[in-house]
């Protein structure tokens, strides 16, 4: 699986130890930067990586700022990205099970690195439902982008 990454300065460590964490393991990475903890807007981070993941140049992608809320909020606005905050376990498997979230994104601020890992092991792992009632509402959210 090949795994598109990006941050702004506020998930920048966050990011490195996740690009760490996934080549260890053995999965692919485009690391779409930042590449410092200088401040920088997260929006052309956000949007390389969704755009990635909406024209399969990468399979999924994994956003960090500080909060998380401004990446999901952005990558959210690319078409066929389904990008979900994510800040536990539970929520990390529920999104690929429900939702088929192709963008996971986490808040550097909010959780530690090493909680971070886990719910990117869960997320990576986990394979969408595929069941219909999940796959109605996902197919009524692209109907939703053809508007
Ligand atoms: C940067 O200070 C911060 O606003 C950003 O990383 C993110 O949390 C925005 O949603």
């Amino acid at each position: 699986m090949k795994i598109g990454l990006g941050s702004d300065h506020g998930g920048f460590s966050h990011k490195e130890g996740i690009k760490k964490h996934l080549e260890l393991n053995g999965f692919e990475v485009v690391d779409y930067g930042c590449f410092s903890e200088e401040s920088v807007d997260y929006n052309g981070y956000a949007l390389d990586v969704a755009n990635a993941v909406a024209s399969k140049k990468v399979d999924k992608g994994i956003l960090v700022c500080g909060t998380g809320i401004g990446m999901s909020i952005q990558a959210n606005k690319v078409n066929g990205v389904r990008a979900a905050l994510v800040h536990d376990l539970f929520t990390a498997e529920a999104t690929r099970l429900h939702n088929n979230s192709n963008v996971l994104a986490m808040g550097g601020r909010v959780i530690s690195l090493e909680l971070a890992l886990k719910i990117v092991d869960i997320w990576v792992n986990t394979e969408f439902s595929n069941e219909d009632r999940h796959n109605r509402r996902i197919n009524r959210i692209t109907e939703s982008e053809e508007q």
